[in-house]
């Protein structure tokens, strides 16, 4: 469990808000789904106030969506829960590595889950006196990335709000600079997946390798990062998957 305070300018009077974030479930034959469903467990436990996911649900083609289906739905039974698609998830990236041409069985498995997608788009959600609004951005490696399309519009709109943004790619920070916002949640680099003395995470698959893992104050906001569940090959070194809590505050 990897848990971060966030200091938030809009949270005078309010109470604490418990953001569960899990990220690259990676469903495949490296991690089962009774491995993702123990992550969703320990996080559940926490009883958060939100849930946040943040793509790589599967790693290629994947052939047990109506399991995955029953693995998810805790989820929704527990908090509102949104999410955004990796580069895994199917797309012009997936398809050139034994993934999905398109998005839509992933979809298919969100929505059986009663979990929200935000595919470049926003939704508004008032949760414990926390008024949000929550962003969702297409993935930057299936150049599915539409800022214009997801933030509200005027910016104005969202000024009030507590701005969330769900972003796969940690290296999506810079197009997104320009708009308004308070939190992003990035997964995909899955801290590196290996750590290795001296060398730090020279496989993690980001251009800005400051920004691997954990919190990180930026530009006058907050990035989080989360090492994530599953994996790719089954191999992790010096770098546990993570179940992260974020509290507002
Ligand atoms: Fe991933």
């Amino acid at each position: 469990m990897g848990r971060h305070e966030v200091k938030l300018s809009q949270s005078a009077g309010r109470a604490p808000l418990k953001i569960l974030q899990l990220s690259d479930f990676h469903a495949s034959p490296v991690v089962s789904l009774s491995f993702i469903s123990k992550a969703i467990r320990l996080g559940l436990e926490e009883k958060p106030d939100l849930i946040c996911l943040t793509g790589d649900f599967i790693t290629h083609k994947f052939d047990g969506f109506a399991e995955y289906k029953k693995v998810l739905q805790p989820l929704a039974e527990s908090a509102p829960v949104f999410a955004c698609l990796g580069n895994h998830d199917g797309g012009l990236w997936a398809a050139r590595r034994r993934g999905y041409a398109d998005t839509g069985l992933v979809r298919d498995l969100l929505e059986a889950s009663n979990v929200k997608l935000l595919h470049n788009t926003a939704q508004t959600a008032s949760i414990n006196g926390w008024n949000l609004t929550l962003v969702g951005l297409g993935d930057l490696w299936a150049k599915e990335i539409q800022p214009l399309n997801a933030f509200p519009q005027p910016p104005s709109a969202a000024a009030a709000a507590t701005t969330l943004v769900l972003s796969h790619n940690p290296d999506t920070k810079e197009q997104l600079q320009e708009f308004a916002w308070d939190l992003m949640l990035c997964g995909h680099t899955h801290g590196g997946q290996l750590k290795l003395p001296f060398l730090g995470t020279p496989f993690a698959p980001v251009e800005d390798m400051g920004f691997v893992e954990g919190l990180h104050h930026w530009d006058g906001r907050w990035i989080h990062i989360t090492r994530g569940v599953g994996n790719l090959h089954g191999v992790r070194f010096n770098c546990p998957p993570e179940v992260s809590l974020l509290t507002l505050v």
